[in-house]
C-alpha cells in the first residue's frame, strides 16, 4: 500500500480570515496547511506561532508560511482570501478593481500547481471573485466554489437562536442569492428544533431578523472598522471538512450555475450538496413568486457587477 499521506490545504492571504481559517483547520486537523502571502516575514510568523500551539492543543498538522507558490504545489484544497477587506463606507462592489487582479494572479499561480484541487473563494465580492477564479483556473465548474451562504445563515441562525433564547444548535437556516445587500434568507425554509421559525417568532421579528443579517457584514464593518473574520473563516473551515472528508453536506454555497434557477453564467448562493468532488449537485427548491422576484433582483446585482470586470 502506498503511504498514506494528509491532505494538503493552501490559504493564500495571511490576513486575518487567513490565519483564523489555518487556526481552525489546525485545530479540527483537516490536514496540512500552507499560509501564503505578499508580505515578507509575516505568513512565516504566524506559521510558526500557530505551528508552536500544537503540543498544548494536540492537534498534528504542519502549518507552514511563506511568500513562493512553489511550495503550495499539489495541494487538495486551494483557499483564496488574498485581496483587499471593506472599510468603513465601502460596498463590497468598491473591492472590484483592486481584488479583481489579486485573485486572477492568485489563481494563475497556485491552479496549475494543484490542478486536482478545489478552489474555495473568499474574497469579496464573492460571486464576482468566484468568476475570476473559475476562468483562471480553467477548473470544472464543480471545483470552484464560493462561501457566502454558509456565514450568512450562521448570521441568521445566531439571530434566530438569540431572539428565542434557544441552542443555535437546534436552528438551521438558509440563505439564497449573491453575497450582497440583496441576498435572500429563506425564511420558509428556517427551523428551530424543526418548527417552522414563522410558528415561532411574529412576522415583524422575523423581519428585524432578516434585515439584520443582510447588513451583517456591514453591522461589523462599522463596529470595528475592518471586515469579520472569526465566523467567515469557520463558514470556509466547514467547507473544507466537507470536501475533504467527502461528507456530501448540503450547504448554501456560491456556485456556478448553467440553467438551475434560471441563470446562466453567474456564481450566486444555492443549496449544494459539498464533497470530495467539490459541488457535487445543485439543488433545486422551488420558490414563490416573491422569492424568485428577490433571488432574480440578486442575480442582476451579481451580473452588473461581473460586466464591469475586464474583459479576459
Ligand atoms: N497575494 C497574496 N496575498 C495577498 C495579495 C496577493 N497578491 N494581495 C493581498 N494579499 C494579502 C494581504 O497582504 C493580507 O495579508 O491578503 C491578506 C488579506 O488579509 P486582510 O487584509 O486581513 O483581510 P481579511 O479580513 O482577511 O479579508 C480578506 O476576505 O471576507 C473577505 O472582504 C474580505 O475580500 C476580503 C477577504
Amino acid at each position: 500500500m502506498a503511504p498514506i499521506k494528509r491532505h494538503k490545504i493552501t490559504i493564500v492571504g495571511a490576513g486575518a480570515t487567513g490565519a483564523t481559517l489555518a487556526h481552525w483547520c489546525a485545530a479540527k486537523e483537516l490536514g496540512d496547511i500552507v499560509l501564503v502571502d505578499v508580505v515578507e516575514g509575516m505568513p512565516q510568523g504566524k506559521a510558526l506561532d500557530l505551528q508552536q500551539a500544537a503540543p498544548v492543543e494536540g492537534f498534528d498538522a504542519r502549518v507552514t508560511g511563506t511568500n513562493d507558490y512553489a511550495e503550495t504545489a499539489d495541494s487538495d484544497i486551494i483557499v483564496i482570501t488574498a485581496g483587499a477587506a471593506r472599510k468603513p463606507g465601502m460596498s463590497r462592489d468598491d473591492l472590484l478593481g483592486i481584488n479583481y487582479k489579486i485573485v486572477k494572479a492568485v489563481t494563475e499561480a497556485t491552479a496549475p500547481r494543484s490542478p486536482e484541487a478545489v478552489i474555495i473563494v473568499l474574497t469579496n465580492p464573492l460571486d464576482v471573485m468566484c468568476s475570476v477564479a473559475h476562468r483562471a483556473s480553467g477548473f470544472p465548474r464543480n471545483r470552484v466554489v464560493g462561501q457566502s451562504g454558509v456565514l450568512d445563515s450562521t448570521r441568521f441562525r445566531t439571530f434566530i437562536a438569540m431572539e428565542l433564547g434557544v441552542s443555535c444548535e437546534d436552528v438551521t437556516a438558509l440563505v439564497l442569492g449573491g453575497h450582497g445587500d440583496s441576498m435572500v434568507p429563506m425564511v420558509r425554509y428556517s427551523y428551530a428544533g424543526g418548527i417552522p421559525i414563522e410558528r415561532l417568532l411574529p412576522r415583524e421579528t422575523i423581519e428585524r431578523l432578516v434585515e439584520r443579517t443582510r447588513f451583517g457584514g456591514g453591522e461589523i464593518v462599522n463596529l470595528m472598522g475592518s471586515s469579520a473574520f472569526y465566523a467567515p473563516s469557520a463558514a470556509v473551515a466547514q467547507m473544507v471538512e466537507a470536501v475533504l472528508r467527502d461528507r456530501k453536506r448540503i450547504l448554501p454555497c456560491a456556485a456556478l450555475l448553467e440553467g438551475e434557477y434560471g441563470q446562466r453564467g453567474i456564481f450566486a448562493g444555492v443549496p449544494v450538496v459539498l464533497g470530495g468532488d467539490g459541488v457535487e449537485r445543485v439543488i433545486e427548491l422551488d420558490l414563490t413568486n416573491e422569492e424568485r422576484a428577490a433571488f432574480e433582483a440578486s442575480c442582476r446585482d451579481v451580473r452588473e457587477s461581473l460586466a464591469k470586470l475586464p474583459a479576459g
